[in-house]
């Protein structure tokens, strides 16, 4: 797990409440240290009898709390009346699991453990990850509850549907910890600096079909595409992915799934309207097989020629259709380039009308196409180049989404 650039400086509560799917939260706990967050568990009494607190201990590095009637705050706390400190500290307190007694207690306001007072005690933002047996979800009393925490403000991960502890089928798990870390990127991000802003954001490589069962595609992953999206939402925006790659959305991004270009080139022409930038880091395929076969290509003679055309260049159409609208106000590219790296980018950035275009050399073998890592040239239109050496793509989507936020402001 690397660091989340939006974790550093911050504090998060994890309360933990008694439900069998306490173990679930030791791991959250240990991936939100990693990815950089200093946090502080609260243990309610019930959730102790699941999981000890040294578990929690060793793996946060940090103190776990559970006890209302202690009163000194340690973990660099100024106070010394642990809930004020814990609630005064906090950028998110994050609840999860969280049984049915615990909502019920958060909705009437009652504190008579250290969770739910601190919860009181508290004005960040409220996450909470609800799990517990099918019915006991479904009944009214939860319903009503969580209802009543929805209108306050309180943001609630929906549990999973599938086997629980009980051995029924259902809904009430708790997400395993990649989608609870998704949900606390999405809400510590909400009052980031794209905030209100719409980015549509392409990714993978496109496929054209040339019979019912075969294809002809390209070795883009979609990951730098993906990382991108993640770090919009990182930043606050409202993320619309269109992705070309079968890897899992980051939680937040609404999902157009597409394959051929002309299926992107319609979603990108269909959610362009109003938005604030496109970022093209999708690989889309440049010709496409003229007729598509409507059975199995048969083997026959030892060679097979496939007259192939053109493809629509998408940017090309959304500069035209930007003149005209204004939208998108801002459009980044991509340059996938095996030589002449620079040039070529930048005869791309002018020819395509881009404020921003990040060129790739996709002969090296550690950067580019389907590796976790990229090491990219940056161009804009004022002739401005910046260079980023090989690192992860989540750290170059950071960058991007940075370059589009000062254009933005
Ligand atoms: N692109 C596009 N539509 C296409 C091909 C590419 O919108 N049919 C976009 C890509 O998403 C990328 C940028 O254009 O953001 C440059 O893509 P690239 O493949 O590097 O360049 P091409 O324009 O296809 O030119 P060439 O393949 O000749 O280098």
């Amino acid at each position: 797990m690397t660091k989340i650039a939006l974790f550093e400086d911050k504090r998060i509560i994890l309360g933990v409440c008694g439900s069998i799917a306490v173990y679930k939260a030791v791991d959250l706990a240990s991936k939100l240290r990693q990815a950089g967050a200093q946090l502080d568990i609260i243990m309610t009494e019930a959730a102790q009898r699941f999981v000890s607190p040294l578990s929690f201990q060793a793996v946060s590095g940090g103190p776990v709390y559970s006890d209302m009637w202690r009163a000194e705050a340690s973990g660099g706390l100024p106070s010394h009346i642990a809930h004020i400190a814990l609630a005064e500290a906090a950028d998110l307190l994050v609840i999860a699991p969280a049984t049915a007694n615990t909502l019920a207690k958060l909705a009437g306001g009652f504190a008579d453990d250290l969770l739910s007072v601190t919860a009181l005690a508290a004005n960040c933002k409220l996450l909470i990850a609800p799990a517990m047996d099918g019915g006991m979800l479904e009944h009214p009393a939860t319903q009503a509850n969580l209802e009543t925490l929805r209108r306050r403000g309180a943001h609630i991960i929906e549990p999973e549907s599938g086997r629980l502890a009980s051995g029924l089928i259902g809904s009430g798990r708790l997400p395993e910890t990649p989608t609870l870390l998704g949900h606390i990127r999405r809400v510590m991000g909400l009052d980031g600096e794209l905030s209100g802003h719409k980015l549509v954001v392409t990714a993978g490589g496109t496929r054209e079909a040339l019979d019912p069962v075969r294809y002809l595609s390209n070795r883009s992953s979609g990951k730098q595409g993906f990382a991108i999206a993640q770090a919009a939402i990182d930043a606050g925006a409202e993320v619309v992915l269109i992705s070309a790659a079968d890897l899992p959305p980051p939680v937040g991004a609404s999902l157009a799934r597409v394959d051929s270009a002309e299926s992107m080139r319609a979603a990108v022409l269909e959610h362009i309207s109003q938005s604030s930038a496109l970022i093209m880091a999708a690989a889309v395929a440049d010709y496409r097989p003229r007729d598509v076969a409507k059975q199995k290509i048969k083997k026959s003679d030892a060679s097979l020629s496939l007259p192939l055309e053109r493809s629509p260049d998408i940017l090309m159409v959304v500069k035209a259709q930007r003149e005209q609208t204004g939208y998108p106000m801002i459009a980044v590219g991509f340059a996938a380039e095996s030589e002449n790296l620079v040039e070529n980018a930048s005869g791309k950035l002018r020819k395509k009308g881009l404020d921003l275009l990040v060129a790739n050399d996709i002969s090296a073998s550690d950067a580019g196409f389907a590796v976790d890592t990229n090491r990219v040239v940056v161009l804009d239109m004022d002739g401005g180049l910046h260079r980023i050496d090989l690192t992860s793509k989540a750290a170059i989507g950071a960058y991007i989404i940075e370059r589009v936020g000062g254009l933005l402001a």
